[in-house]
């Protein structure tokens, strides 16, 4: 059971003292009937609510899509630096958000946020083989042996990273490396292209299973993934 205007702020609908003032105008109903107190409980799950005449449609968890900015942590909170979380529009936070995979500051595209620990933990385990797309801006054009080294996995220096996909696209400005791992080791891609010799100048991730960034999304841009959208995650 929960309380009716922590309910509604969970659900992104008002905040707790806005959903005082709209019980008092009765303009909340719980199963047909005006809500009485901003405190009175509620089953989530089963109960009905509308608000101004339309129904809440239940969420447990939220699921959202960023198309990050550079210059941004993938942290929840941080003392000096913006965080990916000082960026979503007020209607779409709530507790408990936390970005699922962290891209490097200097590194935009695809990133989930949500508040569903176990979605995250089952998308960033290596066993469930959610191969993550990045596409690369390099120093120097990749090479017939570093697709090769890339598809056999790389062993340098103490450290190992599984087989992964590199391959060339032409883009209008240029040529781009596309890369696709499955582990998320701490700056992976950046770490396998400096063991075969070259360098990552700029990165993006496109791709997350079979989920691909919203490329209407603007920078720094979120919003919420669809039913299918999630699903697409482990395709
Ligand atoms: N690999 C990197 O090197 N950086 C990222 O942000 C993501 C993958």
């Amino acid at each position: 059971m929960e309380r009716l205007d922590k309910f509604l702020s969970s659900q992104n609908v008002c905040t707790r003292k806005e959903a005082a003032r709209l019980v008092k105008k009765g303009m909340v109903l719980v199963d047909g009937i005006p809500a009485l107190s901003p405190e009175q409980k509620l089953e989530p799950e089963k109960a009905c609510v509308m608000v101004e005449g339309k129904e809440i449609a239940y969420r447990k968890y939220l699921y959202l899509m960023m198309n990050k900015p550079a210059g941004v942590l993938s942290a929840t909170e941080d003392k000096r630096h913006k965080t990916v979380l000082d960026l979503l529009p007020p209607e779409l936070s709530r507790r408990g958000l936390f970005p699922a995979g962290r891209l490097d500051k200097d590194t935009t595209g695809l990133l989930l946020i949500t508040d569903d620990g176990e979605l995250a933990h089952k998308m960033l385990s290596p066993k469930s083989h959610v191969y993550k797309r990045y596409e690369a801006v390099t120093l120097r054009p990749v090479s017939r042996k570093d697709i090769e080294a890339f598809s056999n996995g790389i062993s340098e220096g103490g450290q190992t990273f599984a087989p992964a996909r590199l391959w060339q696209e032409e883009r209008q400005d240029g040529p781009r490396a596309l890369v696709e791992v499955r582990e998320g080791k701490f700056h992976q891609v950046k770490r396998m292209f400096e063991a075969v010799g070259n360098q990552v100048l700029s990165l993006k991730r496109l791709k997350i299973g079979a989920l691909a960034l919203d490329e209407t999304l603007g920078i720094g841009e979120v919003r919420v993934l669809t039913e299918n959208e999630i699903i697409q995650i482990f395709q």
